[in-house]
C-alpha cells in the first residue's frame, strides 16, 4: 500500500474531564480523512493522579463505557481505525490501557506493560504481553505506550511478530522518546507513529510538563512530519508501507541475520 493516511492528534486534555476530552476530540476530529488515527496515553481522562480515588473516578470498562462508545461510533463514522489511551478498570484492578478499535467494530486492548515513575502507585502491573492486531485494511500494527519506548526490546518483539507500523500513544515527559523512536523505526524496519500530548499538569506533590512534538516516522528513519513542542493540532502524512520489510539488500534479512543464540536473556 503506498499512499497508507495517518492521523496523529495531539491535545492537552483536561484532568478527570472525560465529558470534556471527548468533545474535543470529536471537534477536532470533525472531517477528518484517515486511514489510522493515534491519540495520546490517558487521553480520556489526564495523568497526574495524586490520590487512588482520582483515578476511580475516570476508571471505565474496556468496552462498554462512555469513551469506549465513542470511539466506536467515531470509527465507524470516520471509517478509520482508532487508537486511544485511557484508564481501564477490570474488577478491582485499573490499568492504564491503549484500545485499538475498527470502523467493525472489533477491538483489541493494550495495557502498557512498563508503567513510568508514580503510575506504579495507581495502576496495576499489566502481563498482556506484546501485542500485533489488524487494522481495517489488514496493515499488521503493534501497540505501545508511552515508556515501552525505553525499552527496544518492545519495539523489536512487536516488529518480529509482524509489525509494519508501530503504533505509540504516548504522555512523554522526558525529551528523548522523539528522537530514539527515529532508531527503533531505522533497526525495525518499520514506520512509527508518536501520539503524544501537551500541556501541564500539578497535583498535590506531581507535576508534570509533557513535551508534545508527535511525529510520524518511516522505515528509513525519516521522520515525514512533526508537530511543535506545544500546539493542539492533527498531523496528517501518508506513508508508502511497501517500504517496510526485513530485507535490508541482497545479502541481509535484518531478522534472519539475528544471533539470538548469542543474545543475553
Ligand atoms: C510515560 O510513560 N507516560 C512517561
Amino acid at each position: 500500500m503506498e499512499n497508507y493516511k495517518i492521523a496523529v492528534l495531539q491535545f492537552a486534555p483536561e484532568f478527570l474531564q472525560i465529558d470534556k476530552n471527548l468533545k474535543r476530540i470529536a471537534e477536532m476530529c470533525s472531517g477528518l480523512d484517515t486511514d489510522l488515527l493515534v491519540l495520546p496515553e490517558l487521553a480520556t481522562c489526564g495523568y497526574a493522579f495524586a490520590q487512588k480515588k482520582e483515578l476511580l473516578s475516570v476508571a471505565e470498562d474496556g468496552v462498554n463505557s462512555k469513551s469506549a462508545n465513542f470511539f466506536d461510533k467515531l470509527s465507524a463514522e470516520l471509517n478509520a481505525s482508532i487508537f486511544y489511551g485511557f484508564a481501564e478498570l477490570d474488577g478491582d484492578k485499573i490499568y492504564n490501557s491503549s484500545r485499538f478499535v475498527n470502523p467493525d467494530g472489533s477491538s483489541t486492548i493494550y495495557r502498557k506493560m512498563h508503567l513510568f515513575g508514580a503510575e506504579k502507585l495507581w495502576f496495576n502491573q499489566a502481563d498482556s504481553g506484546f501485542l500485533v492486531v489488524e487494522d481495517k485494511l489488514g496493515v499488521k500494527i503493534g501497540l505501545m505506550i508511552c515508556f515501552d519506548w525505553y525499552f527496544p526490546e518492545v519495539a523489536r518483539t512487536l516488529a518480529l511478530k509482524g509489525a509494519q507500523i508501530l503504533c505509540q500513544s504516548a504522555n512523554l515527559v522526558m525529551p528523548w522518546c522523539q528522537q530514539s523512536m527515529i532508531t527503533r523505526s531505522l533497526e525495525n524496519r518499520c514506520v512509527s507513529v508518536t501520539a503524544n500530548r501537551v500541556g501541564d499538569e500539578q497535583n498535590g506533590e506531581f507535576s508534570y510538563h509533557f513535551t508534545g512534538g508527535s511525529q510520524v516516522v518511516n522505515c528509513l528513519g525519516e521522520r515525514l512530519g512533526q508537530l511543535s513542542e506545544d500546539e493542539e493540532n492533527i498531523l496528517q502524512v501518508s506513508v508508502d508501507l511497501t517500504k517496510v520489510t526485513p530485507q535490508l539488500n541482497k545479502y541481509n534479512d535484518i531478522f534472519e541475520d539475528r544471533r539470538a543464540d548469542f543474545y543475553f536473556r
